[in-house]
């Protein structure tokens, strides 16, 4: 069985006195050239992870298979810049966005509108306007009183909006409370059980200027088991025939969500082609039961396409002993955290591996405990792993599987500057977001 990896494809680990390389570039010339922490995105990963997820989708949703096709929507919450998008066009994926500024990130990375789907639990007027007006493919609704602020909207401007309604089909999928999403009790979605979400296809349809044109499920982030996906799949379709039949809709697009885990250490995780194999089977057999058409499908992978792609660079600064019940610990002071990946870690108590890039230390190992340099004593990217004691002040430390929710979910907590990321293949590096200077800070500031 093939050992699951949170490595990159072409990350090659330090040997003797050479550093880590990744895409082909020296991890040391990188942090001199760019600094640390800085993240560094292997491109022919992301391009084959964007690839795999295009080929699958295509291959097991095809007609000659019985189904109707499936389109792959890169979640850009998961990470975004105008470089990302371009080549999330490149390799023929659509993309979803959750604001008005990761929308104007696709729009002016070249994504048609009519390939975007525009999500949000509390769309603003603005966005719902901006989204109008750009005319993307779909509006995927969280409430009932979204569908009459669209509508107007809509009819202001004399046009049709695509809807899709997010279904909570109260399957909770995913390794954490926080980001399980499709139970209940939460703010997203309309619940299938309570009827909520046929009440909103019954007014989407009687509303004048909407299109129902799909159903939205979101399950949950980091599931490695895909029994919950097929459970609430089946459900969703149960509910698209109920409203067939009430409203005499088919709705043409079912939308399965996101949420498909990574390796961050050593947990196994599904393929793109496993998934797509699996779902597909599900939306078949499902649709033959129920005696209707099957839907065109959407996937919305975000983690499973750019987490594992990057790896983020930090300089080791101080080291400390400290003497705890059962023997010592060293604490390694990193020089980033929530300027770049900390906050997954303590949000969600996310664990993550760390290797030494700029050198091989061989000899004893210590407990360690790998933090950031914030004013917070909760700033703790490793709270336990084992490092060489003859790490130093200066050394490279790279984490990997940090390209989902690391940069983009950064802060600028005590003004320090969240981190650059840097496209590396065959020995180029391409910068593709700068690191932030004091006179970003001071642009936001009108007393400068
Ligand atoms: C609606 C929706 N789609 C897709 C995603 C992407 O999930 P993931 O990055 O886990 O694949 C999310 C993430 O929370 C989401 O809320």
């Amino acid at each position: 069985m093939a050992a699951f990896t949170p490595w990159p494809s072409t990350w090659v680990p330090a040997d003797g006195d050479r550093s880590a390389q990744i895409g082909g570039f020296d991890t040391r010339s990188l942090a001199a050239e760019f600094g640390t922490p800085v993240f560094a995105l292997d491109l022919a990963d992301l391009r084959g992870r964007m690839d795999a997820w295009a080929a699958a989708a295509n291959e097991h949703f095809a007609p000659e298979r019985g189904l109707a096709g499936a389109d792959v929507f890169y979640a850009s919450k998961a990470f975004t810049c105008i470089s990302m998008i371009r080549l999330v066009v490149e390799r023929g994926l659509c993309a979803d966005v959750a604001s008005g500024g990761e929308l104007a990130v696709a729009l002016a990375g070249g994504m048609d509108p009519a390939r975007i789907g525009v999500h949000g639990n509390n769309k603003s007027a603005e966005e719902i306007a901006a989204a109008l007006d750009a005319g993307v493919g779909r509006i995927v609704i969280d409430s009932l009183g979204e569908l009459d602020l669209i509508s107007a909207a809509a009819g202001e401007r004399g046009v049709t909006a695509p809807i899709f309604i997010r279904v909570t089909t109260g399957v909770h999928a995913g390794a954490n409370e926080y980001i399980a999403t499709a139970h209940e009790d939460q703010k997203f979605g309309l619940s299938l059980t309570d009827g909520s979400a046929l009440a909103a296809a019954r007014r989407a349809v009687e509303l004048p200027n909407l299109e129902l044109a799909g159903l939205h499920q979101h399950i949950g982030s980091q599931i490695s088991d895909l029994e919950g996906h097929a459970v609430s799949t089946r459900s969703l379709l149960s509910l698209r025939a109920e409203i067939a039949r009430e409203t005499g809709v088919l709705v043409p697009d079912v939308d399965l969500g996101g949420g498909y885990g990574i390796t961050y250490v050593d947990e196994p995780t599904l393929s793109p082609d496993e998934v797509c194999a699996r779902m597909a089977g599900v939306v078949r057999a499902a649709c033959e039961v129920l005696e209707v058409a099957p839907p065109r499908i959407s996937f919305e992978p975000g983690r499973s396409i750019v987490g594992p792609a990057m790896v983020t660079l930090y300089s080791v600064g101080a080291i400390k002993r400290v003497t705890i019940d059962d023997g010592e610990r060293s604490y390694v002071a990193i020089d980033g955290s929530m300027g770049d990946t900390v906050l997954r870690p303590m949000l969600y108590g996310s664990v993550y591996t760390a290797d030494v890039a700029s050198r091989e230390i061989s000899g004893p190992t210590v407990r360690s405990r790998i933090v950031g340099k914030h004013c917070e004593s909760g700033d703790i990217m490793i709270r336990d792993i084992d490092l060489p004691e003859g790490l130093e002040r200066g050394d490279l430390l790279a984490i990997p599987a940090t390209g989902a929710y690391g940069r983009s979910m950064a802060s600028n907590y005590n003004l320090l500057a969240r981190s650059p990321v840097v496209a590396v293949e065959n020995g180029e590096a391409t910068l593709w977001l700068r690191r932030d200077t004091v006179s970003d800070f001071f642009a936001v500031d009108p007393a400068y």
